[in-house]
């Protein structure tokens, strides 16, 4: 019995392999992010390290429209100053209807969109792609690691194998993390590209996370809230079971001495 029980699992354990091997998709590395878990929270620094990579090289071809520039201050995000809101906002330029020009961007504005026709939006990018599957199409890894969103970002940015291709007059890149292995964006990142403020390590890999957390506070900006409200409440429901535990016991005692 306990051997068909093994056997099975070595079976699950053998098809999620041969999955990754056969499969188009890399195996996706899990990050140990700090938003991660019932505790996590975002990193203030990291998110405004990824806000500068994103601004430095990303949005020069991604847009980020469901973003309004004033949420960077909020506190739980990359808790800019308002001044700091307001000059960063001043590198955009966005298109004003009632000027019918363009001018620069003010707080309440919004991220511009894409300036390139087939980069996608990344306003929802980290909650619209998962990095981990299975096994067997069971999602348990996804239970266990989470939905792997910003580990997928983390492997489109950094698993280019250096191989390229000109397919029907556009240049596609070799990228083993990418559905079929071939994107058309060019390699984004390089070590050293962006210099921190706060003097951190500039290698590819690190701004690829730095990037990928400030994509999930992006599209997730109330997480904290979310997680904090979900404690809340389970504390709230586990005093109540106590109560309710003790209420029922007092009622019945004098029934129960009788019998
Ligand atoms: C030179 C323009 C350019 C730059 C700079 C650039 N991208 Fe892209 N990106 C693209 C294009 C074009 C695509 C669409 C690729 C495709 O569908 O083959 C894309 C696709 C993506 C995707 C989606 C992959 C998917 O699963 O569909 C992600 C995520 C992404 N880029 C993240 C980034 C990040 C993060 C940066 C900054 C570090 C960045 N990109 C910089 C042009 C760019």
């Amino acid at each position: 019995m306990k051997k068909t029980v093994l056997s099975v699992l070595v079976a699950l354990g053998v098809t999620t392999g041969s999955a990754f091997g056969a499969g188009d998709a890399a195996h996706i590395h899990d990050v140990d992010f700090s938003f991660e878990g019932p505790f996590g929270s975002f990193d203030q620094h990291q998110l405004q390290r990824g806000m500068q990579v994103y601004q430095e090289v990303c949005s020069a071809c991604h847009g980020l429209r469901q973003v309004a520039f004033r949420t960077l201050a909020d506190e739980g995000g990359p808790h800019l100053t308002e001044d700091q809101v307001k000059a960063f906002a001043a590198l955009y330029d966005v298109y004003d209807a009632e000027l019918d020009d363009t001018r620069a961007a003010i707080p309440s504005d919004k991220f511009p969109r894409s300036g390139v026709e087939n980069a996608p939006d990344l306003s929802l990018m980290a909650k619209a792609r998962a990095g981990f599957h299975g096994p067997a199409g069971l999602g348990i890894n996804q239970i266990v690691k989470g939905m792997g969103g910003p580990e997928y970002i983390v492997a489109i940015l950094t698993s280019y194998t250096g191989e390229e291709k000109t397919q029907a007059g556009s240049t596609l890149y070799e990228n083993t993390a990418f559905p079929g292995g071939w994107i058309a964006m060019a390699p984004p990142l390089s070590d050293d590209q962006v210099e921190f403020a706060d003097g951190h390590d500039a290698s590819a890999h690190h701004m690829a996370e730095d990037t990928a957390a400030f994509l999930m506070w992006a599209a997730e900006p109330k997480m904290m809230a979310r997680k904090w409200t979900g404690l809340l409440s389970v504390g709230f429901l586990a005093l109540l079971t106590v109560l309710l535990y003790l209420t029922n016991k007092k009622l019945w005692a004098p029934h129960k001495r009788k019998a």
